[in-house]
């Protein structure tokens, strides 16, 4: 009698479950939306990500948008092998961070002064609490389908990025309001009645979490205009769009200046680093200087210092970024004849809708079924692309010609 062996994935996600809620560390990592099992990795390098049995994949997700050199740039290697052997914990202030603040600044120069933390969620969080005490109002507003993290008062309508869950359990009532993106209307609505009320306003200008959706200029104009006319903080979410849907981020995109922006997943280039900055006079509320907590153990971590640091650095060189757009420009332009889709940089997705997608609604018209066909598609051919119809695909330098000629080849023959 011939025994069926099981794959050793099955295997260590068969037993990670049993001590992991689900078998993932993050929600965005299980294949619930394509009822799959979730890859489980052996290692990377370039643009190639390969599983404990040795199948590798042509990797689209891109550590969710950090790895935008690929995995392991021998920069980037480099410069945490230098920061290894110069120390990785020091709990203190270090030159590095002095070089990082000042790449940071001049590329988005409406961050005069920034801090550091872990993770995208740290950043979004402390900065609420900052422009809450900067306004001395508390209604923050949020848009349906942006994502900023899981703190307790942004997970009203959002997070469906990756689970289906927009509204989570456990969080008590929040001061949040969370409105259509893009509609004009009903922005203009709200501050002509509650506008006194409204302390910040955060957004992700170019939305990567109900897949790409631009804001359009007319709707982020208008928001700057009435959080100027209303003392409300502006806060830019470019965890993701900055430095990868434009090299300025959003706001060099828009030529729109934000009061605040939040950074996270590239500056760190895989490794845990986000910041939070904007204004002087709303920065140096901050303690020591002023009397809003903000604090964390592993902020301004020199090893993930050192990583963002190179990664960003290799990112500003001639030429890079927009070799690397270029390369999402490519699938992007040989399929938008078939299906609506969108692009910002090196940021894209393809919807599986008739319609345009310029909000959630429409993005959550997408045919479930139809996705989860394409993804299997993909995946059987030895592309990964993101597990959920609401990510963005993201692309990297280690993306050749010929994976991008190879995976549009593959999205083609779905297709038809
Ligand atoms: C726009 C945006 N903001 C915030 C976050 C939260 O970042 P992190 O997962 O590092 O906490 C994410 C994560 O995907 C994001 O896309």
């Amino acid at each position: 009698m011939s025994t069926i062996s099981q794959s050793k994935a099955k295997q260590i996600f068969e037993s990670l479950q049993k001590f992991i809620p689900g078998g993932v560390c993050s929600p965005a990592r299980a294949f619930g939306q394509v009822d799959a099992d979730p890859l489980v990795i052996g290692s990377s390098s370039g643009a190639t990500l390969i599983d404990v049995d040795g199948k590798s994949y042509i990797d689209f997700v891109c550590g969710w948008g950090a790895l935008i050199l690929g995995h392991s740039h021998p920069a980037v290697v480099d410069a945490i092998q230098q920061q290894l052997s110069k120390g990785h914990c020091y709990v203190n202030s270090f030159e590095l961070e002095l070089k990082m603040a000042q790449l940071i600044t001049e590329l988005m120069p409406s961050i005069e002064k920034l801090r550091f933390v872990s993770s995208g969620t740290e950043a979004t969080m402390s900065a609420i609490r900052v422009a809450r005490a900067y306004s001395q109002k508390d209604l923050l507003i949020k848009f349906d389908g942006n994502y900023h993290g899981h703190s307790d008062p942004l997970l009203i309508k959002a997070g469906s990025a990756h689970t289906g869950i927009a509204d989570s359990k456990g969080v008590p009532p929040q001061n949040t309001l969370s409105l259509p993106f893009n509609n004009c209307d009903v922005l203009q609505a709200l501050f002509d009645e509650r506008g006194d009320e409204v302390g910040v306003v955060i957004i992700e200008p170019i939305a990567g979490n109900m897949g790409v959706v631009p804001a359009s200029y007319e709707f982020l104009t208008l928001l700057r205009k009435l959080t100027k006319q209303h003392g409300a903080v502006l806060i830019f979410d470019e965890v993701m769009s900055g430095f990868r849907a434009h090299l300025g981020g959003a706001q060099a995109f828009y030529n729109i200046v934000p009061d605040m922006t939040c950074l996270g997943k590239i500056i760190g280039g895989g490794l845990p680093c986000a910041a939070f900055g904007g204004h002087k006079k709303i920065m140096d509320l901050l303690a020591p200087l002023g009397e809003v907590y903000q604090a964390g153990t592993l902020s301004s971590n020199p090893l993930a210092l050192a990583c963002g640091y190179a990664t960003l650095t290799e990112l500003c060189k001639p030429g890079v970024f927009d070799c690397i757009a270029s390369k999402a420009k490519c699938i992007v332009k040989s399929v938008s004849a078939k299906l609506p889709t969108h692009q910002a940089g090196a940021m894209f997705t393809l919807f599986w809708t008739n319609g345009e997608v310029n909000n959630f609604e429409e993005s959550k018209r997408q045919d479930k079924q139809t996705f989860k066909r394409y993804f299997s598609h993909c995946l059987e051919r030895g592309i990964y692309m993101p597990q959920s119809p609401f990510e963005s695909a993201f692309v990297s330098l280690a993306h050749t010609d010929e994976h991008i000629d190879y995976t549009v080849e593959a999205i083609l023959s779905f297709l038809g």
